[in-house]
């Protein structure tokens, strides 16, 4: 039977949880820090460690078979996977924040400011179904420091714990969605005896931690 692959983020909030998650399940296999590829010696799969990012459109695109992702991610990548199931960590929202000395206080405020996100595409949904008109300012990181350079009015990002709106100096405005860890496969792959499996082994898994 064909090797599965398994894709995870190599580093970032959710690394170690899914790779504990995958050792909880049984699964035989050395987590090399500097190694893309990990066998699993025990089961027919390979674990890929790969930036975030980039996982929905791996698995859309058939190149690994699951993921293990921010469900964040997948919103604004905007692809075509099939959710098998929430895993109950990584849990964080998207949020607006602003300056702890901002006089924004209504969400109408927004309109005509500008938002530094490095979630254009969720931001975008949730500014046009409240009908407000801001400037989305897509950076590739670090937008908490933003409006402290003058970048922009506010921010829109993940808040896990808070410090890092903290300790820039921001404060949560608006709930934009929540998110948590989720397995991830392909549409038309749920019938595959391997893919059902793991699915069983995480479910045991998650059970027992109730
Ligand atoms: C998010 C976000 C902040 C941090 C917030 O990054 O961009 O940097 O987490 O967490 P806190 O509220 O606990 O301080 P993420 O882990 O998603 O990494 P990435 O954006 O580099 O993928
Ligand atoms: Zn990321
Ligand atoms: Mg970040």
């Amino acid at each position: 039977m064909k090797t599965l692959k398994i894709a995870i983020q190599k580093s970032g909030r959710l690394n170690e949880k899914s790779v504990e998650l995958l050792k909880n399940c049984g699964l035989n296999f050395e987590n090399y820090k500097s190694s893309l590829i990990s066998p699993v010696s025990n089961f027919p799969l390979e674990i890929l460690f790969l930036r975030d990012d980039d996982i929905p459109e791996y698995v859309q695109d058939g190149i690994a078979d699951l993921g293990i992702v921010g469900e964040n991610v997948i919103q604004e990548t905007e692809v075509e996977v099939n959710y098998l199931q929430r895993l109950g960590f990584g849990k964080c929202a998207l949020k607006i924040a602003i300056t702890n000395s901002s006089d924004i206080t209504d969400l109408q405020h927004l309109n005509g400011k500008s938002i530094a996100t490095t979630y254009p595409a969720i931001l975008g949904k949730f500014l046009k179904e409240n009908k407000i008109q801001s400037e989305i300012r897509n950076i590739s990181g670090s937008v908490e420091i933003a409006p402290g350079l003058g970048l922009a009015d506010a921010i829109c990002d993940l808040v896990s714990t808070g410090g890092t709106l903290k300790s820039n100096g921001l404060k949560p405005f608006a709930d934009v969605m929540s998110s948590e860890a989720v397995l991830i496969g392909r549409n038309g792959d749920e019938d595959n005896v391997l893919i059902q499996e793991l699915i069983q082994r995480i479910q045991s898994v998650l059970r027992a931690k109730e």
